[in-house]
């Protein structure tokens, strides 16, 4: 197996999306011409360390993660040692900022003039618009620059090398619980992996799930997970609210063995064979037996049954990503509506409730941008994980504009070095 070294191979990147049902590790290779990433081997392992996105037994998400990591280093033929995880729980929030400078006059020059704005100068615009007062047990996550303002022009992406006296930046912050990302990462690094960064999960799908024009025009990217929903909605290009909703798919599942008294085996199996989203599609004649234990009597119940248990939460999912939703503050509406991505978004018949509950158009998100062993990975199921993998294509694309920021004391030297041997 070959020995994994970035300063041997710049262009590789490892991805491990930590989620609540399950544990996915992508290795890719990233292609700078095409700005592609060719993914060489992915591994899963089922999560049951981890709770509505927190780490509840941290041995059992040590071991899941090793076994991920062990299952795409074979199949990669590619020995990880450093890696982006992804992070969620409702201890992330969204909130958007704005900071301002004047742009310095040059020193020799005592003529009014307007400055050429350069890199610093929107570097300290963003320091600026981040240097607002958290509680001491939060830390930054993301700067999300939606647009910058010069005097009185609006909706600038790249300000450097244009003039004018001041500057101004509006930015999403995200940030995170500093015990829930220091828990994270300390697992990964308990298997000697360096940890180069953590990304909001609901970032990392829209990554590789959303396009141009989506991003555009108005979309939220909403990730239905086993124990938690993310939200990220963008909007001119820039991101304009994130949040999480402690639960997801795994939810369904627990009503259906409560609802059917069965374990909570059976019930995902049930659910994943039989259950829809909307129960009117689901027919009333046709049957399924229900496991027997112990002796008892067989029971049969009708998929039109299951499917309304499935329906309700799925509705009460679906009001408190309405309600997310219209916390951005857009006046607008979203043009391309609602991407779906996450396991949940695999349950039958989910776009037509979900366009009925949000009344906009509703499409399932697959990955995309990706080549290499594609066919192992076409799935709502994986967005995050190969999002992890677009990451840094992104962080080139937006120049300055996305750079991670979580600034556990460990991490910051090491995201320091790390793009210092990028660039
Ligand atoms: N075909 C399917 N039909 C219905 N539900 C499905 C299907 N496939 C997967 N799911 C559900 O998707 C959920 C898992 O989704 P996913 O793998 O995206 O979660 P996760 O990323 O591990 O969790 P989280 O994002 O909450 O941390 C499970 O509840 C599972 O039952
Ligand atoms: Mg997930």
């Amino acid at each position: 197996m070959k020995n994994l070294n970035l300063s041997q191979d710049k262009n590789i990147r490892v991805g491990i999306d930590v989620g609540s049902d399950k544990i996915v590790c992508a290795i890719g290779e990233v292609i700078p011409q095409s700005k592609e990433v060719k993914l060489l081997g992915i591994g899963l392992a089922k999560s049951t360390g981890i709770k509505h996105g927190s780490i509840i037994h941290r041995d059992k998400v040590i071991e899941e993660i090793e076994k991920a990591i062990a299952e795409a280093e074979t199949m990669a033929d590619t020995k990880v040692n450093r890696a982006i995880l992804s992070i969620s729980g409702d201890h992330i929030r969204g909130i958007n900022t704005q900071g301002a400078i004047a742009i310095q006059k040059n020193r020799h020059s005592t003529l009014p003039v307007e400055q050429d704005i350069r890199k610093e100068d929107v570097q300290k615009v963003l320091e600026l618009a981040k240097a607002i007062s958290f509680p001491v047990d939060r830390d930054i996550l993301h700067v999300l620059p939606q647009e910058y303002v010069i005097d009185t022009m609006t909706g600038i992406k790249n300000p450097v090398g244009m003039s004018g006296r001041r500057l101004e930046a509006r930015v999403h912050l995200v940030t995170v619980a500093t015990s829930a990302a220091s828990n994270l990462t300390s697992c990964a690094e308990e298997l000697g992996i360096v940890v180069d960064g953590l990304v909001f999960q609901g970032l990392a799908s829209s990554l590789s799930a959303l396009d141009k024009d989506e991003k555009e025009l108005g979309v939220a990217l909403v990730d239905i997970g086993g124990g938690t929903t993310e939200i990220t909605v963008y909007h001119e290009e820039g991101i304009r609210h994130t949040g999480v909703i402690p639960i997801g798919a795994s939810s369904i599942t627990n009503d259906i063995a409560v609802m059917l008294q069965i374990g909570t085996e059976d019930a995902e199996k049930i659910k994943l064979k039989y259950a829809s989203a909307k129960a009117s599609m689901a027919s009333p004649e046709l049957d399924f037996e229900l496991p027997v234990k112990n002796g008892g009597i067989s029971r049969q119940v009708s998929e039109h049954e299951l499917s309304r248990y499935v329906e309700a939460r799925m509705v009460e999912i679906l009001q408190l990503v309405a309600r997310e939703i219209s916390r951005a503050d857009i006046r607008e509406k979203l043009t391309y509506g609602i991407v779906l991505t996450g396991g949940g978004a695999q349950l039958k018949n989910l776009t037509g409730l979900a366009e009925e509950v949000l009344k906009m158009r509703v499409r399932i998100g697959k990955p995309k941008g990706i080549s290499g062993v594609v066919e192992v990975a076409n799935s709502p199921l994986y967005a995050a994980a190969l999002g992890l993998l677009q990451w840094s294509l992104h962080q080139e694309e937006m120049s300055i504009m996305v750079r991670s920021e979580f600034s556990a004391r460990t991490l910051v030297t090491r995201i320091a070095t790390w793009f210092k041997d990028f660039f």
